[in-house]
């Protein structure tokens, strides 16, 4: 059985009174779920997620590690760091460390090792850009993504490697992707991961304009294991319907 994941990932947002409004108006929303709700503020904010968050069935998640325990990286987060901080899961390779930030596939597979090499929950991000999906290479592109980060570099059980497939043209665009292209993609993807890893009980997670409005249809396909959230995960009304949809 996988169990449904709603994950929020915050982004380069939510400052301190917003945290703080957050988990007062969140409540125990997530002890109330049946889902496993993960939640992705950035760095700064980490410690005081993790406080307010405390025993409500959260788990806190970086955005992001630089794949060194700690050391002379300027600018940088590293493993212990997160390990201190009591992160549990980290997102890996999200479209937008990819495009604004140029990371290639190489430093996003050292990531990948690193994660896994702390025990920590990996949340694999992989999709295609528009014009790769007008131009019908879409599986190319996911297929190219998901080797080159998990070749002969995955380590930890299948409950703790997760992917989400967010197509490129559907993130903060409010252009979400059909029930039908969303499950055509994620089919692809756990037949990649059972056939070639075998690894059958990954969770596959959808992420691109989620909404309260849309969730159920997305989530009424098998091979939608739940979403990755951004912007419809900033507000606690709004992910509170999320978490329960
Ligand atoms: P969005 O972002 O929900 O704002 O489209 C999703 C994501 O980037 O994970």
């Amino acid at each position: 059985m996988r169990r449904t994941i709603i994950a929020a990932n915050w982004k380069m947002n939510n400052l301190t009174s917003e945290v703080i409004n957050f988990f007062a108006e969140f409540g125990d929303a997530a002890l109330n779920s049946e889902n496993e709700v993960i939640i992705a503020p950035a760095y700064p904010y980490i410690p005081l997620a993790s406080a307010l968050s405390k025993n409500k069935n959260i788990e806190i998640a970086a955005q992001d590690v630089y794949p060194k325990a700690e050391g002379a990286f300027t600018g940088m987060v590293g493993g212990k760091m997160l390990a201190d901080l009591g992160v549990k899961a980290v997102i890996i390779g999200h479209s937008e460390r990819r495009r604004i930030f140029g990371e290639p596939n190489d430093l996003i597979r050292e990531k990948v090792k690193f994660v896994q090499e702390n025990g920590l929950h990996l949340i694999f991000c992989v999709g295609e850009t528009l014009p790769e999906r007008e131009n019908g290479v879409m599986f190319d592109v996911l297929k190219e993504q998901i080797h080159s980060a998990f070749d002969d570099n995955l380590t930890l059980a299948p409950e703790k490697i997760t992917i989400a497939y967010e197509p490129v043209w559907a993130i903060g665009t409010g252009v979400t992707a059909t029930p039908e292209q969303a499950a055509e993609m994620h089919a692809f993807i756990r037949k990649i991961m059972k056939e070639k890893y075998g690894y059958e009980d990954s969770r596959i997670l959808y992420g691109g304009s989620v909404k309260p409005e849309n969730i159920q249809g997305l989530m009424a396909n098998e091979d939608i294991d739940g979403a990755l959230v951004g912007g419809a995960s900033l507000k606690a009304s709004s992910f509170m319907k999320l978490v329960n949809f």
